[in-house]
């Protein structure tokens, strides 16, 4: 058998190596290593071609041509195998994992809000609301202040000294040095002093943490709405009047009051103002504990100390301040037994407001 003959065997050879090898492929790294090992530049066909030289320069035209198309026909053979392996890849695929492209957009249930709604409004949202258009017609401005405050605005100005007890009334989020995550809204009640001209009336709703045990009864997150009113003169009974007028605002009913003393340092003196049981009427259910009465308002009258905290000359101003319990008053209105689905991310709790 002479070279050129020779050389050709092999070229054919070639051919059908690859061709086994490719029948037995199962993954596109396998082609890959296929064409490294056959067509790339250190490759068998590379390596069968170095024979060339030993050829007559008439064969050797004709074997580079035959070499050339050998070369261009096992690459197509190997995008043919790709082209089988991914298409095996993808129908093994859709047997498995699909999706039906005709299904639409998940929906509200049909006949909530005509079941076509995007969004909806959470229930702490609504009665945030209501409170707001409630005291803005009563002359009160509305107040921000940040989540993250500073020890001073939330403890040290209202008149909580540094060993004070009462610190540990609210467990509490520490963030860095001489900050926390505020543990209620009367921190924005020295903003509201040192921003607001006297007389004044503010409220500040907002969101506020306490580092709890959790129970249907106990949030870590959870949401408060301040009130405080500042003037000449302030008096038991302006609070109660308001606290009275606000309540019956709320509920829209006829509500019966009862204030008993209660212990904040920044208010003296400081009450807890419980409303008659909406449910029970004042005979005693499982909501009221069988009391007969729930307690929904701390407030009282704002400490001199806490005056002079925002600025002002306590032999000129004085005040009264409350905090609403924001989840408090959804989940009577409700009756919500456990306020751990407001942070729940469930909506069919949405759902149902
Ligand atoms: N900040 C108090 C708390 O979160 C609630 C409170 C009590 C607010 C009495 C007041 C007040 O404005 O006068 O427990």
């Amino acid at each position: 058998m002479g070279n050129a003959e020779k050389l050709t065997n092999d070229l054919k050879s070639l051919e059908s190596e690859v061709q086994q090898r490719l029948a037995k492929a199962v993954e596109e790294k396998d082609l890959e290593n296929i064409s490294i090992e056959f067509l790339g530049k250190k490759g068998k066909l590379t390596n069968v071609l170095k024979a060339l030289g030993t050829v007559s320069s008439e064969e050797r035209g004709q074997i580079g041509k035959f070499a050339n198309e050998l070369k261009n026909s096992l690459e197509q053979s190997i995008e043919t195998s790709r082209q089988h392996i991914l298409e095996q890849y993808y129908n093994k695929l859709a047997e498995t994992e699909w999706f039906d492209a005709t299904i639409l957009p998940a929906r509200f249930p049909a006949g909530f809000h005509g079941g076509d709604v995007k969004g909806h409004i959470h229930p702490i949202s609504a009665m945030q609301k209501r409170l707001e258009d409630i005291f803005s017609s009563m002359g009160f401005s509305i107040m921000d202040g940040p989540q993250v405050e500073t020890d001073q605005n939330n403890f040290g100005m209202l008149n909580f000294t540094d060993d004070h007890p009462a610190r540990e009334m609210q467990d509490t989020f520490y963030t860095e040095q001489d900050h926390l995550l505020r543990t209620h809204t009367s921190s924005v009640q020295i903003r509201g002093m040192k921003k607001l001209k006297p007389p004044m009336r503010m409220i500040a709703p907002g969101r506020v943490f306490r580092y709890e045990e959790l129970d249907a009864s106990h949030e870590h997150t959870f949401y408060q709405m301040e009130g405080m009113v500042i003037d000449h003169t302030v008096s038991v009974s302006n609070l109660l009047h308001l606290m009275h007028t606000l309540l019956e605002e709320i509920f829209q009913k006829h509500v019966e009051v009862r204030l008993r003393p209660g212990y904040f340092p920044f208010v003296e003196p400081g009450f807890e103002l419980d409303m008659k049981c909406l449910i029970c009427g004042g005979k005693g259910c499982p909501v009221c504990k069988y009391s007969g009465w729930s307690e929904v308002l701390p407030c009282g009258l704002v400490h001199p100390n806490v005056i002079k905290s925002g600025g002002l000359n306590p032999s000129q101003w004085q005040g009264a301040a409350f905090g609403l319990g924001l989840n408090r008053l959804v989940m009577m209105w409700y009756g919500i037994e456990d306020i751990r689905y407001f942070q729940n991310p469930d909506p069919d709790f949405l759902y149902q407001f």
